[in-house]
């Protein structure tokens, strides 16, 4: 279980005296990070055999992480502080001098891995309302590790709307092993909303036994809490949801591994604001061909370009997907 919250709103740290260059505010300390492969998308029906087989984890009920926690009292859920574990080491370094001569902890975040399959043509999926199937077994199970190894899970409101994912570790030994080191057998599962209004029965929050964190547009905050009761902590994030601030929230929660799961809004936010340190990118073997269907991301100024090309580390074929890896920031982990 992560740590707990200790406030249901998120609040910019203090600003830095205006003839301070943003290095030596601490931001240069962002980078990013993800990894993420939703090609486990199952239908909102039952798009997904596989999942089918596995018994629903709907037990909630034991959850402590809930809309009417005590944010006052950040001891009051101790047991679940993840604080400690070697995942969560990663935050900023040292404290700097704030404009009011208060010291300012620089924001931390956490590894962040973005983590998608992609047609040939870029697409992450069709326009029709059938599952689009672009990966296969050997690469879902790389990507049952990799949501197994981060400590969080996070997708965008129509990535539930859309797939209704489970987003959980299928493989029991790996649920073993976490538990084994002292971690929650399943990781959290984070997403971002705006408007909302997603299915409080969708299998996002219903299935399996861990925290559900909502950073959830100021406008829509209230609404959504009411409307998801004690199914997620629902966090006002800000209008429109600030990514920076709802990282730093994370890292707070212990959270030092983030899977960024999609869709293209949630890439395109990630990539372009700098905040991804490692990308995994499968290509499936087929083209979508159709200008209706979402792309891996959509238009926007990202960090590299033509002029600075980002470093690929890694190459491996799995049977007829290629898994493309990419470090992009000096965080990168080998
Ligand atoms: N192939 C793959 O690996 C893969 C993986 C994941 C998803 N997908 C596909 O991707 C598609 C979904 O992508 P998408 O771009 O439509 O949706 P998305 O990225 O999953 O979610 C976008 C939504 O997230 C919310 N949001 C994002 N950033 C926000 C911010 N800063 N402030 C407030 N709200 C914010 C908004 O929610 P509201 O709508 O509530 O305003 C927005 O409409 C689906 O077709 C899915 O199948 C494919």
């Amino acid at each position: 279980m992560l740590a707990p919250a200790t406030r249901n709103a998120l609040t910019p740290p203090a600003a830095p005296p205006a003839d301070k260059h943003p290095s030596e505010r601490g931001d240069s300390a962002r980078s990013a990070r993800a990894e993420s492969n939703a090609t486990d998308r199952p239908a909102p029906a039952e798009r997904d055999a596989t999942d089918r087989t596995v018994p629903a984890e709907r037990d909630v009920s034991d959850r402590t992480v809930h809309a009417e926690q005590d944010a006052t009292d950040p001891t009051a859920h101790a047991e679940r502080s993840v604080a400690d574990r070697p995942a969560c080491a990663e935050s900023a370094a040292g404290e700097i001098a704030g404009g009011d001569n208060t010291a300012v902890t620089p924001r931390a975040r956490p590894y962040v891995v973005l983590s998608c399959a992609m047609s040939l043509d870029g697409y992450l999926d069709d326009a029709t309302d059938e599952r689009l199937v672009l990966s296969n077994n050997e690469d879902l199970d790389r990507v049952d590790a990799m949501r197994a190894g981060c400590d969080a899970i996070l997708v965008g409101a129509n990535t539930i709307r859309r797939d209704n994912p489970r987003l959980l570790v299928r493989a029991q030994a790996r649920r073993e092993q976490r538990a084994e080191n002292g971690l929650s057998p399943q990781p959290a599962k984070v997403a971002i909303f705006g408007h909302g209004d997603v299915d409080p029965e969708s299998r996002f929050f219903t299935d399996g036994d861990t925290d559900k964190i909502v950073y959830c547009a100021t406008k829509t905050a209230g609404r959504n809490r009411t409307r998801l009761g004690d199914r997620a902590e629902v966090v006002d994030g800000g209008e429109p949801v600030d990514l920076e601030l709802a990282l730093e929230d994370l890292a707070a929660r212990g959270v030092g591994r983030l899977l960024v799961e999609g869709g293209s809004t949630v890439h395109t936010m990630f990539l372009t604001a700098g905040l991804v340190d490692e990308l995994h990118l499968v290509v499936a073997p087929f083209f979508v061909g159709d200008g209706r269907a979402p792309r891996f991301v959509g238009d926007g100024q990202f960090p590299w370009h033509r002029g600075n090309r980002a470093t690929m580390v890694d190459v491996r074929r799995m049977d007829d997907v290629v898994l493309l890896r990419y470090a992009l920031s000096d965080r990168f982990e080998a």
